[in-house]
């Protein structure tokens, strides 16, 4: 009678497996809601492969790590246990109770490593540390080992700020400027007042995203300078460190959670505003170089949601983490990633997968759909 239960259990909830519906829990092979927040997707050997934010039911700090997934077609996911493990030993950079965010795997076909970026903060510093950190691993389920974590590009400028940029940067003083959002105040924020007062210790990096161009070069881009402006910084070869070279997008615009895309020549990056776990309005950036200039456009969203009448004014409820393509030789749809967080428990926080279409000018567009039916072409 057991086993008849059981099974019975087992059978109805495979059927829930078949039917990730944008809106609601998404379950994985063993019938527990996926707990890998803020994550990427990427496709090694026959295999997806699902990184995320293991978050707790209650509380914000991490207390296990890096989740993974792995699936063959992008919709049945099997739970391959901790890719990355927080660290028992106190005082270590990833010791239990610090935060680890939106972390983002990609393999490095030259190391013949899978590597990880994420954003961290410290044990007991809120978000003060505002770091990046590296792991790495031989296999794409873990367990990755820790590098190291760090602020980034510490006494470089941009490599597109002229002699008279710099100069007008090192003449701003942050520390005098009480009230924010002031015109004044935002035409300092502009000349790279927040760059300038980090220059020594590295600048600030929070949300973040990897993107590996289609000439195989790795860049990092995190939202810098107290959230304000973001720096797009290359990574070296091995993608464990960075080159050097960086450059600032929209300083003073309040970017977060940047996911970005390639399409027909063009970069499209798609970010939130700064609101926590609160939905915003997405924004979006385009451009035909990864340097720049990015032209900024409206939000890519359109519509309304079947999720708590949420519209597309408020990214259907949701704030973005990743876009991948659907099928593995690029020529399928782009999906966007997003969560839909639940600060009261953070691990049920909800999983919305959209596909990007495209108006007749080319320009990137976002509707609602209930299944995104992602087809894994493999
Ligand atoms: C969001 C950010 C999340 C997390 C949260 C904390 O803006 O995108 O990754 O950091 O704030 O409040």
């Amino acid at each position: 009678m057991k086993h008849a239960i059981l099974f019975a259990m087992a059978f109805f909830l495979s059927i829930g497996i078949h039917a990730q519906k944008n809106g609601e829990l998404w379950l994985d092979t063993s019938g527990k809601h996926i707990n890998a927040h803020g994550g990427n997707i990427i496709k090694y050997g026959d295999k997806y492969y699902w990184y995320g934010e293991n978050r707790p039911y209650r509380g914000f700090t991490t207390e296990v790590g890096v989740e993974v997934y792995s699936s063959t077609n992008l919709q049945d996911w099997k739970d391959e246990g901790v890719a990355l493990s927080v660290s028992e030993t106190p005082g270590h950079d990833i010791e239990r109770g610090c935060i680890m965010e939106r972390p983002k795997v990609v393999y490095n076909p030259k190391t013949q490593k899978f590597v990880m970026l994420f954003h961290l903060e410290l044990k007991g510093r809120g978000y003060d540390a505002a770091r990046v950190a590296f792991a790495e691993s031989d296999s794409p389920v873990g367990p990755f080992r820790f590098i190291r974590s760090t602020r980034i590009n510490a006494d470089k400028w941009p490599f597109d700020f002229t002699k008279k940029q710099i100069k007008a940067a090192q003449k701003t003083d942050a520390s005098k400027w009480k009230e924010w959002w002031t015109p004044a105040w935002r035409a300092e924020t502009e000349k790279g007042m927040y760059l300038w007062r980090d220059m020594a210790g590295g600048q600030m990096s929070r949300d973040m995203t990897v993107y590996i161009d289609t000439d195989g070069k790795a860049y990092h881009i995190t939202s810098s300078q107290e959230n304000l402006t973001l720096l797009v910084s290359e990574l070296t070869d091995d993608f464990l460190d960075f080159t050097g070279k960086y450059n600032m997008v929209a300083p003073g615009g309040q970017n977060e959670a940047p996911c970005i895309f390639k399409h027909d020549g063009n970069y499209w990056l798609i970010c939130s505003g700064c609101t926590g776990w609160a939905p915003n309005e997405a924004r979006m950036f385009v451009s035909k170089s990864i340097w720049g200039p990015w032209k900024s456009l409206p939000s890519p969203f359109e519509g309304t949601s079947n999720y708590q009448n949420f519209t597309a004014k408020k990214t259907f409820g949701a704030q973005g983490t990743y876009i991948f393509n659907e099928r593995t030789d690029g020529t399928g749809r782009f999906i966007f990633m997003a969560d839909i967080w639940n600060p009261q428990h953070l691990s049920q926080s909800l999983h919305l997968w959209l596909p990007i279409d495209y108006k007749a000018d080319g320009t990137p567009v976002i509707r609602w759909v209930d299944n995104p039916e992602v087809k894994a072409g493999l």
